[in-house]
């Protein structure tokens, strides 16, 4: 076992994440034994403030153990922080590389999966792929550098379902996608606010067209096997997209959503997000206050249809996956999202005048 004080340097701390994971894949991240926990809890608490990157992979590892389990430590999306702030990465680049992994994942283990799911979870993935890289042909090697080493260590699967490993790139995509419109609509709000509607309506198109990655990423995880979904979704009680913060700070960047929403277990799991809102000016605030502009609106509306069909998708994926089983975010599960597609983002409030 390595001592805290072994880990002086920042690669001796990569090495002990490079052997914790391997254990993990190994035997699933809900079978280490307490023995290792306690273990690791002793270096994390030692060790605390001195490496980032090892802060963050052993608070996701720990999750569990210290009664912490949500979607960020399952999804390990600290640690993909502290990589996104450590390189010159964008989040739409990241996510590229998250996706490129998926296929060099299928493509290790090639009898993991019948070869025509296969092939089509692997054509899902290079189309995400696509939609960022130049030529979709590279396969999008991670950097070259520490942070780029730590992100093979991003994956930290709860079970040994080949399936799950897939599963956790494609949640960790959406996260950066949603990450990606929000900067977009932020953006496109400034420039309504200037009046260059021009560059608004340019800048909804497209976020519009970086919503289609989102829709491509349920095409992706319908490759799942319901039964290998099952099987992991036994230890991932607690963690739901519901506690996506990307997605959260997406809505309020497009509108003003009202109390039966934001009181609502929607936004329970996101407290952070849930305090910003009514502090931040919105799409839908900044389009109502200014001069009418047909192409803007339409431009707003084609990305509040993107989210509607995106809804639809994951409703049916979960109707499909989940049947009438409650959701890992302690929601009714599939009636959730039914009434979910009622929602609208381009709203307005009257007390938020
Ligand atoms: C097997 C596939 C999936 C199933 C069965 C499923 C099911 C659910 C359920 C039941 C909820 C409600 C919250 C809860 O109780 O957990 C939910 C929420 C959510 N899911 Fe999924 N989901 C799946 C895949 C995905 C994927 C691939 C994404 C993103 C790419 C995603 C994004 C979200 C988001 C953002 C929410 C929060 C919605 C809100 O706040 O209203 N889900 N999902």
């Amino acid at each position: 076992m390595i001592e805290p004080r072994d880990l002086a340097t920042p690669a001796e701390g990569l090495a002990l994440a490079r052997l914790v994971t391997g254990e993990i894949r190994r035997i699933g991240r809900h079978a280490l034994p307490d023995t290792v926990l306690d273990a690791l809890a002793e270096i994390a608490d030692q060790h605390r403030g001195r490496d980032p990157f090892l802060d963050a992979f052993l608070d996701a590892v720990l999750a569990r153990h210290r009664d912490r389990f949500r979607n960020a430590g399952y999804l390990a999306l600290p640690l993909l922080e502290e990589i996104l702030r450590d390189t010159a990465l964008t989040a739409e680049r990241l996510s590229a590389l998250l996706l490129a992994d998926v296929v060099r994942h299928e493509n290790r283990h090639p009898g993991a999966v019948d070869p025509a799911l296969r092939r089509k979870r692997i054509r899902q993935a290079m189309r995400f792929v696509g939609t960022v890289e130049r030529s979709p042909a590279d396969d999008a090697p991670p950097p070259r550098t520490l942070a780029g080493d730590w992100l093979e260590l991003t994956v930290l699967p709860v079970s040994t379902e080949h399936d799950e490993y897939f599963f956790i790139r494609a949640l960790q995509a959406h996260e950066l996608v949603f990450t990606t419109l929000t900067g977009l609509v932020r953006s496109a709000t400034d420039a309504v606010r200037a009046g260059r509607h021009d560059e608004a309506t340019a800048l909804l198109r497209r976020a519009s067209s970086v919503f289609e990655r989102a829709s491509l990423l349920f095409r992706l995880v319908a490759t799942m096997r319901p039964a290998a979904f099952h099987a992991f979704r036994r230890f991932t009680e607690g963690a739901s997209a519901i506690q996506s913060e990307s997605y959260k700070r997406f809505e309020l960047a497009c509108g003003e959503p009202g109390p039966a929403r934001l009181d609502s277990e929607a936004f329970a799991g996101v407290p952070a997000v849930r305090a910003e809102a009514g502090h931040h000016d919105n799409l839908a605030r900044a389009l109502a206050d200014g001069p009418r502009s047909q192409v803007l609106d339409a431009a707003a509306a084609d990305l509040e249809q993107a989210h509607q069909r995106w809804k639809t998708t994951h409703h049916g994926l979960a109707a499909r996956m989940l049947g009438d089983a409650t959701g890992s975010g302690y929601t009714a599960g599939v009636p959730y999202l039914a009434a979910c597609r009622e929602n609208r983002l381009m709203v307005v409030r009257d007390h938020a005048a």
